[in-house]
């Protein structure tokens, strides 16, 4: 197993729409650097987001690691707009991708970090033809599409089975949904490198204090 520097990545999804400039100063403040966008088209989740244009916006201001999380159907038809705005890396669905390989590489050619993310359902082995394809694998620990969602358990012995597969490949594994400073030191020593935490990172509008506890559980200072 590959021994990473963990990652917290809070997810805008939770963040306050209306404060986006106030809830990032704060995150920057906390030490964070990596920020996570779920771009979502109410097909292939019931619920819609926000897309090109506001992320265009976001990160010609905000001098993150963005993270694109793609829940959209036929991914390979919307994300060529976003190569150009050079996010640090680009995830999408295994269930809603015909041609993950071909996906995959072109996220590559454009010097993007390449992820696929897998529903609770789906199983490790659909990636093991694409191990020397990816950069990042994004486990989903609720069904897509919306914050604030419970750990689904099951989904514990998939992260076992995934650190395994990915041994000592460069390959990120990622956690998203339902971590928060209860379990998300457990996750890290079952060797999850990357966290991505939505209400855990902005409940009650804390920032700061919520990220200084996610740190904490995590045992950094
Ligand atoms: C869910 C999204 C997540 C979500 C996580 O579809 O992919 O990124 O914002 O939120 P929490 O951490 O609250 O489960
Ligand atoms: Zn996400």
């Amino acid at each position: 197993m590959s021994i990473k520097y963990p990652v917290i990545s809070p997810s805008v999804l939770s963040a306050d729409f209306y404060n986006l400039k106030a809830d990032f100063e704060v995150l920057k403040a906390s030490g964070i650097t990596f920020l996570h966008h779920d771009i979502m088209d109410n097909h292939f989740v019931p619920n819609l987001t926000y897309g090109y244009p506001v992320i265009k916006s976001l990160m010609k201001e905000n001098d993150f690691n963005h993270d694109l999380h793609f829940m959209v159907e036929n991914p390979d038809r919307v994300i060529p707009m976003y190569f150009e705005l050079n996010p640090r890396s680009i995830t999408f669905h295994i269930e809603a991708c015909m041609h993950p390989q071909r996906l995959l590489s072109e996220i590559r050619k454009n010097g993007i970090k390449a992820g696929i993310a897998l529903n609770p359902a789906t199983s490790v082995d659909t990636l093991k033809y694409l191990l020397d394809d990816l950069d990042e694998i994004l486990i989903m620990s609720v069904n897509p599409g919306f914050s604030g969602q419970k750990f689904i358990s099951s989904v514990k012995k998939k992260i076992v089975e995934c650190v395994e597969m990915v041994n000592n490949r460069d390959i990120y594994v990622a956690l998203d949904g339902g971590v928060d400073n209860t379990n998300i030191k457990e996750f890290n020593e079952m060797g999850i490198d990357y966290f991505v935490c939505g209400s855990a990172a902005f409940r009650d509008r804390k920032i700061s204090e919520n990220i200084l506890k996610l740190n904490q559980a995590l045992g950094i200072n």
